[in-house]
């Protein structure tokens, strides 16, 4: 062992019994000097009186959330303005578009998430999502903001935060796939933090003997994350303004809206949000509420049932606004919330995490066995004084790939995807083959780079061949 790395650990393992976790570095003897060195530094990066904390809070305890006694719906914009909104509308398209072609937006893609449930060997972002030409999701946004800076004549650079799990599979992709035509210095790639995951007693599980059980610390650590990568600063030189926040699933994404990040410079927003009106009262989607004044979000599975059902005297609910993660950031508040000092909420879930036991047995549980801690990023919802929310036809914008099966899979986001084209084409008056039943009888995809969005469609009516029943037509 290098003279360095035994100094460390002997100081490392001093900490480590300080705060009772000493147990993680019971192999170390046995491992490689590479592996060693590895793992000291793993070791160095663990914020240990942090963790003391939430072990205390969140891993030994269940902390319930407690609600305020008054909460009340949120204003919205509604998907059509009301006349008296309309001018307001008109404007916000417009200081929207001019943002975007000063080159004062930039999107930004948090793709760190382990995607457990789709159970995909790979980055998520990888995951062949269209229907005909089976592109990645990656490729999908690539094109929608090539599509956007042609439109805008703009530079729209392109954060994607990745996480240690997968950011060399995500430069891999991107380099094998010659950045999706884009020009690679405008794809900028960080990773997220990451978080140990815990025994129910608190002690920090190992996933190899010189390797800590590490996961993503949720993607409220995208705040934190974006201003210690520098993406940040990256930004303020570039003259970005706004940050266009989306998920990595979600391939019907308008990544570039100039509506949305209009109404938000004009209400001079911080961090402002997209809402669809939820299926069903009881969806698991978290709930856009106003507590104390501020935008707040409630999770599905902490929304009391009687005030999820509640209605109003025209027989909508009251708190009938879902979000689908679709934000407008603006640049300086994440400045300041970093400048400041802030901390989001953990959030813990039981899961199933494989761990080395105190024998150095490798154990693959069947049951969950383990404490992780996540951030979520609506909860810097209430820190912004201002959020706006603007609300969405779902239809139009919300396609998720998070299953691999049943609902919010690739068939359903197909299907949805296929829907649209469908919707689009029959808005250019051409003529879609339907079943009896009324579904579409044909596999239909639209690439961005032909149509951005439905009035693109109309102009190009001219270039869209008759559609026959049961026929594929890629339109690129
Ligand atoms: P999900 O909540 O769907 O989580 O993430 P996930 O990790 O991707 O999937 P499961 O739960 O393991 O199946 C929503 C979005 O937030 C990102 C994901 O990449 C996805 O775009 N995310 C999630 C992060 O970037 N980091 C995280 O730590 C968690």
């Amino acid at each position: 062992m290098a003279q360095e790395t035994r100094k460390d650990i002997g100081n490392i393992v001093e900490k480590l019994t300080q705060h009772g976790q000493q147990h993680i570095t019971s192999f170390f003897e046995e491992l490689s000097d590479p592996v060693q060195q590895e793992f000291v530094e793993q070791l160095q990066e663990l914020d240990l009186p942090l963790i003391d904390k939430l072990i205390t809070k969140y891993v030994r305890n269940n902390p319930q959330v407690k609600l305020p006694g008054e909460i009340l719906p949120p204003p919205v914009y509604p998907i059509k303005p009301r006349p008296e909104l309309e001018q307001k509308y008109q404007q916000a398209e417009q200081k929207g578009r001019q943002l975007i072609s000063e080159g004062k937006v930039a999107a930004f893609v948090v793709a760190g998430g382990m995607g457990t449930r789709l159970n995909f060997d790979g980055p998520k972002g990888c995951f062949p999502a269209t229907p005909i030409k089976a592109k990645s999701l990656f490729e999908v946004f690539a094109e929608i903001i090539l599509a956007a800076k042609k439109r805008y004549a703009a530079k729209i650079p392109w954060y994607i935060m990745t996480s240690r799990a997968n950011h060399a599979a995500t430069i891999q992709a991107f380099e094998q796939n010659n950045y999706y035509s884009l020009n690679p210095e405008s794809v900028i790639m960080f990773e997220q933090g990451m978080m140990p995951s815990f025994d129910p007693q608190g002690k920090i599980l190992l996933s190899g003997k010189g390797q800590l059980a590490l996961s993503p610390d949720g993607h409220g650590g995208s705040l934190r994350a974006l201003y210690k990568s520098g993406a940040i600063a990256d930004m303020q030189q570039r003259g970005v303004e706004q940050i266009s926040y989306f998920q990595v699933d979600n391939p019907l994404n308008q990544i570039i809206d100039p509506l949305f990040i209009g109404l938000h410079a004009l209400d001079q927003a911080q961090m402002s949000s997209k809402a669809v009106i939820k299926c069903e009262p009881l969806e698991r989607v978290g709930n856009f509420t106003l507590i104390n004044g501020k935008v707040t979000v409630i999770e599905y599975s902490d929304l009391p049932s009687e005030m999820a059902t509640r209605k109003n005297a025209d027989g909508s609910y009251v708190f009938e606004l879902g979000s689908i993660a679709i934000h407008v950031i603006q640049r300086q508040f994440v400045e300041q919330l970093n400048r400041d000092g802030f901390s989001l909420p953990w959030h813990r879930a039981v899961k199933k995490v494989p761990y080395v036991d105190a024998a150095g047995n490798f154990v693959d549980p069947t049951e969950p066995n383990a404490v992780k801690l996540e951030t979520f990023v609506f909860d810097a919802l209430p820190l912004a004084e201002k959020s706006i929310i603007l609300a969405i036809d779902r239809d139009e914008e919300f396609a998720p790939i998070k299953n691999a099966a049943g609902s919010d899979s690739p068939a359903s986001s197909q299907r949805l995807q296929i829907d649209r084209a469908a919707r689009w084409l029959e808005k250019a008056r051409v003529k879609v083959p339907r079943q009896k039943d009324g579904s579409v009888d044909a596999v239909l995809e639209i690439s961005p780079l032909f149509a951005l969005d439905q009035q693109e469609l109309i102009e190009k009516r001219q270039q869209i061949p008759p559609l026959k029943p049961g026929q594929s037509y890629y339109l690129g």
